[in-house]
């Protein structure tokens, strides 16, 4: 065992899990590669969990911080103007679709959805939250309450009353046609709501592709059914778009415009800041203004990281790099599925754009594989390229290379995903 794993064994929590057998540390990168200490370079096809979003040195988002840095200002707070804050928050208010918008920044994820079951819970007075299977809404306290998936759920215990909906699980209902599913889905919201819940819920939050869950999604259309119904009863609609926002889903900017569906709060982090912890809530400006007492997130929205989100939104709309994702997405998805037919491991082949996942099975008695998806990741890496895992039962392959991703790196990834997963038939 290397010094440095010893002493991160000794020092992190044991919960802090690392990849592979021998993990690495990541100690340059460049475009689309990464190095580790050991010398090795790989493709990166997971930026960081989708944070990479451009992926590593962009010299746009680097002279961005550079600059700042040298104001001498790394932090002032939100108690004095923040010039890179306010042309941030005017530029995602407008790229959201949600009339009147108004934008708060965090640091993470997690703490734009707290912000947003905040919102929510606040505007509706109710403690009641509907969210989705198999979902991952972040580490804290009501992060975790709205997070249906069990390898993330690290307790029970909750702020708010919670029930789960079917949607994202449509692997689970093979029985049924797209429209029978989504209409038994529409049902059982329904029922939920007449039977389950007690009078007022303040809102449903979903993640339009689920991250963590394996890149799994409910069929398009189907969030926009959901919200005709809650609309009836007022139920707010938040889309969690920390993984799937800024265009990486290729057909669309946000994930849920796949679903013909506007939300009344949107959550974004991960790949807005390049790198730089930024993260933050969209909502109409009436729900966002209506907390009663005063907010604020010390880091949140600080300079160094509106300027290197700023540099990173520029860059992508510059080079549409929606696009991108869109074209190289359909070249790597339908270039699995075709592999696929010969490799008795793989179930399942999903995704949008630059977001695609592989299912891995024994091919012995069909049951989810985790072994399998490790082994893969092992292979992958010992021929030079990085992946990630997840699923429900930790069966699924991610994929999610930096949307600035070249023809010739999407062939040369693709060629190593299947040759790493022909090693492990
Ligand atoms: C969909 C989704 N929401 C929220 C989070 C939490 O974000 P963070 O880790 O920045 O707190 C994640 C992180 O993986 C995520 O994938």
């Amino acid at each position: 065992m290397s010094n440095l794993l010893g002493r991160h064994r000794a020092v992190m929590p044991r919960w802090v899990s690392l990849y592979y057998d021998d993990p690495i540390e990541i100690v340059s990168g460049k475009g689309r590669r990464v190095t580790d200490s050991d010398g090795r370079s790989y493709l990166d096809f997971f930026g960081g969990i989708l944070t990479n979003m451009l992926g590593y040195d962009v010299p746009e988002v680097r002279e961005a911080v550079e600059r700042q840095l040298r104001t001498g200002v790394a932090h002032t707070s939100t108690l004095y103007l923040i010039r890179t804050q306010v042309e941030l928050a005017e530029k995602i208010a407008e790229l959201s679709g949600i009339a009147n918008a108004k934008v708060f920044f965090t640091n993470s994820g997690t703490e734009a959805n707290e912000t947003a079951l905040l919102l929510a819970t606040n505007a509706r007075r109710s403690d009641q939250v509907l969210a989705l299977r198999n979902s991952y809404h972040g580490r804290s306290y009501a992060a975790t309450a709205v997070t249906g998936n069990r390898s993330w759920k690290n307790s029970s215990l909750s702020p708010v009353n919670v029930h789960y909906l079917h949607g994202a699980d449509r692997a689970r209902f093979t029985h049924l046609s797209d429209e029978e599913f989504q209409a038994f889905c529409v049902d059982d919201l329904q029922h939920v709501l007449d039977t389950a819940t007690a009078t007022d819920v303040a809102c449903l939050i979903v993640e339009p592709v689920q991250g963590v869950g394996g890149f799994t999604a409910a069929p398009d259309g189907l969030l926009a059914r959901y919200r005709e119904i809650l609309d009836r009863y007022g139920i707010l609609l938040v889309s969690d778009e920390v993984q799937t926002g800024w265009g990486r889903t290729g057909e669309h900017f946000w994930g849920l415009q796949a679903h013909g569906v506007t939300p009344h709060i949107m959550t974004f982090a991960k790949g807005l800041g390049n790198g730089f912890a930024i993260g933050g809530v969209v909502a109409d400006g009436t729900l966002m203004d209506a907390l009663p007492a005063n907010g604020i997130s010390t880091f949140g929205g600080n300079p160094i990281a509106t300027a290197a989100a700023k540099a990173t939104l520029d860059y992508l709309l510059a080079h549409d790099l929606q696009a991108n994702a869109h074209r190289l997405g359909r070249l790597l998805i339908d270039g699995l599925r075709t592999a696929a037919d010969r490799l008795p491991v793989v179930r399942d082949v999903r995704g949008k754009g630059l977001m695609f996942a592989v299912d891995l099975v024994d091919p012995g008695t069909g049951a989810p594989s985790a072994s399998l998806a490790a082994r893969v990741l092992e292979h992958a890496k010992e021929r030079g390229l990085l992946i990630g895992k997840g699923g429900l039962y930790g069966h699924t392959l991610r994929m999610a290379p930096p949307l600035t991703l070249t023809e010739a790196e999407a062939r040369e990834g693709l060629g190593i995903l299947v040759d790493s997963l022909a090693a492990a038939c």
